[in-house]
């Protein structure tokens, strides 16, 4: 059922998810939110799972159909309850996007161990441990979709970003890789690169912000709710026939 009065309510009727269950990690803020939203607008069962129970309880209370997962997804035996949890209410999965991320940023001398391995364990070891989790499941329906958010920085890398850099690297390798097992199963696994103006993105420094935006084509970054469309495509049932790609979402950063 479309949200009314919202942009979403147009691009639900191109994007039909009725039926379909899709869990979407950091789910309650940025990029995430607005896929939790989106997907719901487009008739599907969301289950939002984040690691910030004060973020997960708003956005539970804008999405009262959503299904809140307090989860850490870098915690393999929480991740594993939490897909649990989904299943016991709705049965199926039809659709995985490992979204939850964080930033750790300094210069590879000045990285610590702690702040090489939270980015890490956040981004690859998370997509993996959901992964893991979900593809048995879509293996039994004979049909799933995966979507991994990659970044600018993982192509290409960035100064101050080793740890991210190596983590988004990462997965793409781990979606090339993935796409290639599951494909015979009806599993698409894909990525997307994306840059939107979240709380992710206020927290580089200004002079850092300013002159990532001018390397922007559009010239400027796009809002959360521009990611939504790119990853439902990916979603849907048409993209049966497209897998292991990464899908600039950028403003044409990455050209
Ligand atoms: N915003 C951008 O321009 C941009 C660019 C490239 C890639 N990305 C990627 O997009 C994704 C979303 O970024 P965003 O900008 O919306 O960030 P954000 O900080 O606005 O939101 C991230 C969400 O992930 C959750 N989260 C963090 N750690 C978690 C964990 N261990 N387990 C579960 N949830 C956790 C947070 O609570 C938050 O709700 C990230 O993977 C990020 O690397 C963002």
């Amino acid at each position: 059922m479309a949200l009314p009065g919202t942009c979403f309510e147009a691009m639900s009727t191109y994007f039909d998810f009725d039926g379909r269950v899709v869990l979407v990690t950091g789910g309650a803020r940025g990029i995430g939110y607005s896929l939790s939203e989106f997907f719901s607008a487009a008739g599907a069962t969301v289950a939002i799972a984040d690691a910030d129970p004060h973020a997960l309880a708003n956005a539970a209370s804008e999405l009262p159909d959503a299904i809140p997962l307090e989860i850490d997804v870098s915690d393999a035996t929480a991740v594993r309850a939490g897909v649990v949890d989904v299943l016991q209410r709705v049965a199926r999965i039809d659709v995985v996007v490992n979204n939850a991320g964080i930033l750790r940023d300094r210069v590879v001398w000045k990285l610590t161990d702690q702040e090489w391995q939270d980015v890490l364990n956040v981004h690859l070891n998370g997509t993996f441990n959901l992964t893991r989790e979900v593809v048995p499941i879509m293996r039994k329906q004979n049909y799933g979709r995966i979507i991994n958010v990659t970044s600018f920085s993982g192509l290409h890398g960035n100064i101050g970003q080793a740890n991210y850099a190596a983590a988004k690297a990462g997965i793409i390798g781990f979606t090339r890789t993935t796409a290639k097992e599951l494909a015979r199963f009806g599993i698409t696994v894909n990525a997307v690169s994306p840059n939107a103006e979240t709380d992710m993105v206020a927290s580089i420094p200004d002079d850092k912000r300013s002159e990532l935006q001018s390397q922007i084509p559009v010239g400027r970054f796009s809002s959360p709710d521009e990611v939504g469309p790119g990853v439902a495509f990916l979603a849907s049932e048409q993209a049966a026939y497209i897998t292991g790609v990464v899908l600039p979402i950028d403003g044409g950063l990455s050209i």
